[in-house]
């Protein structure tokens, strides 16, 4: 099988380096061509180009615009010979864009699969990411072999669609749980108290968590290092807002939460990791 990867990201570069290093034949296109050719993938000039190269294309770009343009745009997948293919789109999206994109591609005869990640850097170096799929159940066990080369955990969680509210409604708990633990350790710090023992007492505590696990070196040593940027979880907020509004839901914590990463934003800390967040408060 050979394979097409579009987005070499922070974390798309480690999924494809698993594929790579897993014996596919990877081709990939990234917007910026340099990035491919430094990180030593053999690289085509286009998406077009890479749809008549390829069997099935792993889409992983910033936002449902980025995918919107590799998909459909000038120079774009639907320009070269896809009919027959998949796209396995793994960028966090817009719900109400996978769901039409779905519809879309069906109609002229492109499997697309709507394919969001949990799990950042560490896990995905390590073969260890949680993967969700929403869409055609036989090419979700067709291509169950190749997922496996970067997920551990590999869900089919129903119909196009599910795979994305699923992992906006993950992303509420991750960027909710990441503030409230900047705000903790920020004022544990405030009253006096030094911040490894805030963060030694938060994680035998309340704050026992995931993300408290994987983010508790970088804040005592200010590690700001991007493994997941505020620019991502602003997108991923602004996104379940969208959706809580569209299905008159309600995020009423969110909504706040999300404004205080716009002012991370602000600050000029957009392509920092997400746990900047606490260089507000302190
Ligand atoms: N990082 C994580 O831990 C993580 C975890 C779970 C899910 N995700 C999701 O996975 C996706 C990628 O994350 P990432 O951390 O790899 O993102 P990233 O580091 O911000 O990289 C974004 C990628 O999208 C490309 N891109 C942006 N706008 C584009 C456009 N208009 N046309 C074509 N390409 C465009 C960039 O190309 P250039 O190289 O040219 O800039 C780059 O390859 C996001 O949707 C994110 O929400 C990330």
């Amino acid at each position: 099988m050979k394979i097409g990867f579009i987005g070499l990201g922070t974390l798309g570069r480690e999924i494809a380096k698993r594929l790579k290093d897993s014996g596919f034949e990877l081709l990939v296109w990234n917007r910026t061509i340099d990035k491919a050719i430094e990180l030593g993938f053999d690289a085509v000039k286009s998406p077009r180009e890479l749809a008549d190269l390829v069997d099935v294309i792993f889409v992983i770009v910033f936002d449902s615009k980025a995918s919107k343009e590799i998909i459909f745009g000038k120079e774009g997948l639907l320009g070269g010979s896809i009919k027959g293919k998949t796209i396995v789109d793994m960028t966090t999206n817009e719900v109400d864009y996978v769901i039409e994109t779905g519809r879309g591609l069906k109609y002229v005869g492109v499997t697309y699969l709507d394919a969001p990640i949990l799990g950042s850097v560490i896990p995905a170096r390590e073969g260890k990411l949680t993967l969700l799929v929403g869409g055609d159940k036989e090419k979700f066990n067709e291509l169950y072999p190749v997922f496996q080369k970067f997920a551990k955990t590999i869900i089919h969680v129903g119909d196009i669609g599910n795979a994305t509210k699923l992992k906006l409604v993950n992303n509420v708990v991750l960027g909710g749980f990441m503030e409230v633990l900047a705000e903790a350790v920020a004022f544990g710090e405030k009253v006096g108290i030094n911040r490894e023992l805030v963060l030694e007492v938060l994680a035998n505590g309340a704050g026992k968590s995931m993300i408290l696990d994987v983010k508790r070196e970088k804040l005592i040593k200010e590690d700001f290092e991007t493994h997941f940027s505020v620019d991502l979880i602003y997108k991923d907020l602004y996104y379940a807002e969208k959706l809580a509004y569209e299905n008159k839901g309600i995020l009423p914590a969110i909504g706040l939460i999300k404004e205080l990463y716009a002012l991370c934003k602000k600050e000029g800390w957009g392509n920092l990791d997400f746990s900047a967040v606490y260089k507000l408060f302190r």
